[in-house]
């Protein structure tokens, strides 16, 4: 995997600001609670026309702003740890950006005005939404909100390989290739693939096998991976599977991984 020494190196020197960092996916869910609590008090009122209750909205809307730099604050020390990726980035800047309207709108709550105030945290929900689902792309995948559906298509699609076809290609494929490493006695990267249960387990970094989707199952990627990348599989110095037997590998994952 790829992985940049410096903010390892970063986590080693200060191990408890990275602990402080990792309880980011605890903290962030407490201004996703105040923030529509604050919204629901001041524009619930507005609905029903009655003046907003000052104090309850200005004392949540300071929690919001307290909660929000909180959660800031420790995404930016768990964004030094070695995740990488565009979307971090960008759940970073979004993150941000809602932390300082959070602020803004507290400020906001102090004066007579309601309107920019309002405005504000219209913005700040407004926000919230797209950094929320961005983070819990980094954390659960990209896909994880609407991958059930599409593994519902995948079974119902009409299957090009049989379950013969993995006794007859993919069960020698990975016995010549990979269960030197990946056996009961041998488990390297925590990953088995000498059963059906132990494939579909995964491995250390979570799945390896996603049925019907074989860009996301380091299985097939990583066997497509060039000889000399270091997360290429098989080691490069041991016996490769044929590309033939790769894109049989790939067929078959694509076409629900019957076994
Ligand atoms: C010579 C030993 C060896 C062989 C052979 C081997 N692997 Fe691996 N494999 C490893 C080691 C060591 C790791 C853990 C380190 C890493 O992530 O690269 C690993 C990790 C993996 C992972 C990642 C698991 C995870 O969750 O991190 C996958 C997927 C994988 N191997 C698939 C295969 C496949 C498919 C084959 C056969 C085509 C294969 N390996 C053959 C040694 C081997």
């Amino acid at each position: 995997m790829y992985a940049d020494p410096v903010p390892l190196l970063a986590a080693e020197a200060s191990p408890w600001l990275a602990v402080l960092g990792r309880f980011h996916p605890v903290v962030l869910h407490l201004p996703l609670g105040v923030l529509p609590a604050t919204a629901l008090l001041e524009f619930g009122a507005l609905l029903l026309r009655r003046a907003p209750p000052r104090g309850a909205v200005l004392a949540l809307a300071w929690l919001g702003a307290l909660t929000g730099a909180l959660a800031a604050g420790s995404g930016l020390l768990l964004a030094r740890e070695p995740y990488g990726g565009d979307t971090v980035g960008q759940h970073q800047v979004l993150g941000l950006v809602l932390a300082a309207l959070l602020l803004l709108a507290a400020v906001l709550a102090l004066r007579a005005g309601r309107l920019p105030f309002r405005v504000v945290l219209a913005a700040a929900l407004l926000v919230m939404v797209p950094a929320g689902h961005l983070g819990g792309s980094i954390t659960h995948g990209a896909d994880f909100l609407f991958a059930p559906l599409h593994r519902t298509a995948a079974r119902a699609a009409p299957t090009a390989a049989t379950a013969s076809e993995y006794e007859r290609i993919i069960a020698p494929l990975l016995e010549r290739t990979c269960t030197k490493c990946h056996n009961p006695d041998k488990q390297k990267g925590d990953l088995l693939l000498t059963t059906r249960e132990g494939m579909l387990a995964g491995g250390e970094n979570g799945p390896v096998l996603v049925p019907g989707r074989p860009d996301e199952s380091p299985l097939v990627t990583r066997c497509e991976l060039p000889l000399d990348d270091d997360d290429h599989m098989p080691p490069a110095d041991k016996p490769q599977p044929t590309a033939a037997e790769i894109a049989a590998l790939r067929a078959w994952v694509a076409a629900g991984a019957p076994f």
